[in-house]
């Protein structure tokens, strides 16, 4: 009986296999990001490094609608600097290299006077610019498929920047079974495989400022941790919350209990 069971097994994943491996998702590979734990904190080079990997690779295709540039300058964001905060009574919109990175930045806007459509410089009050003015250039651009807003990605994927991470080196021949149209690309991270991303990284297509080499791997990291850090720039400060509410509890407990035992201290039970 068991044979049986055993042999019927063994062919169905014969049978089967091809077809599932063409259904399979792979599941995205550990990165030991330094925001993770009660205590991680985002690591500012690396923001750094992710930021110029958007600004260079991804913001061709994929908008940002939900940034500012003055949010990069933002306390645990990638160009924080404390001369330029709260502390000394200036704002992320003083912090100089935010400043030149948006009038760095054409940014589509109206003349006041005439109406018209003009580009000007950008200031940091600014979000970043979409790479595409509607949804249906968009899809013009890229074979009918939009490439979706990457302000909350990494929150909006199970996996979050390690499933971004793996999905950028993800690329590769088919698998067996799956073939690609033309503008279709085989990913293993991908749902169903197929995607219409192209493979958007490559070594060396960013030259990192702190000299880290600049392989795909580290793109790949960096961009994921940048997009984690748009998706979730208060992390910091509420893990910070929350410690300090954990030590009021102690301290608060411990408190509770002295009072206890002076109320109670001439009574016998
Ligand atoms: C040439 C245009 C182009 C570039 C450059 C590009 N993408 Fe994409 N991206 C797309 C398109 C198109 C899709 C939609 C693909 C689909 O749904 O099959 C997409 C989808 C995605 C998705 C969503 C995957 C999912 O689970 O739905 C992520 C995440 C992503 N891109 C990240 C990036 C990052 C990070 C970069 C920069 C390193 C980048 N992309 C560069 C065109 C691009």
């Amino acid at each position: 009986m068991l044979r049986k069971v055993t042999l019927l097994a063994a062919a169905l994943l014969l049978v089967g296999g091809p077809a599932l491996a063409n259904t399979k998702v792979r599941e995205p590979e550990p990165v030991a990001f330094s925001f993770e734990g009660p205590f991680g904190r985002y690591d500012q080079t690396q923001l750094q490094r992710g930021f110029k990997v958007y600004r260079e690779v991804c913001s061709a295709c994929h908008s940002m609608n939900l940034v500012a540039f003055r949010n990069l300058g933002d306390p645990g964001g990638p160009f924080f600097n404390p001369e330029y905060s709260a502390a000394k009574g200036l704002t992320s919109n003083d912090n100089p290299v935010v400043k030149a990175l948006a009038a760095d930045t054409q940014i589509a806007d109206l003349d006041s006077e005439t109406g018209d459509a003009v580009q000007r410089p950008g200031i940091p009050a600014d979000r970043f610019p979409a790479p595409f003015p509607n949804v249906i250039a968009a899809k013009a651009s890229n074979g009918g498929l939009a490439p979706p807003d990457l302000s909350l990605m990494a929150k909006a994927r199970e996996g979050g920047p390690e499933y971004i991470a793996s999905l950028l080196q993800g690329y590769g021949p088919p698998a067996h079974g799956v073939t690609l149209s033309p503008g279709q690309h085989y990913n293993a991270y991908f749902v169903g495989g197929v995607i219409g991303m192209a493979p958007p990284l490559a070594a060396d297509k960013v030259s990192f400022d702190d000299g880290t080499k600049s392989t795909v791997r580290q793109q790949a990291e960096d961009v994921a941790a940048f997009l984690m850090w748009t998706a979730d720039p208060h992390m910091e400060a509420r893990k910070q919350m929350g410690f300090s509410v954990l030590i009021f509890l102690v301290l608060f407990s411990g408190l509770l209990y002295a009072s206890y035992r002076r109320v109670w201290r001439n009574e016998s039970h």
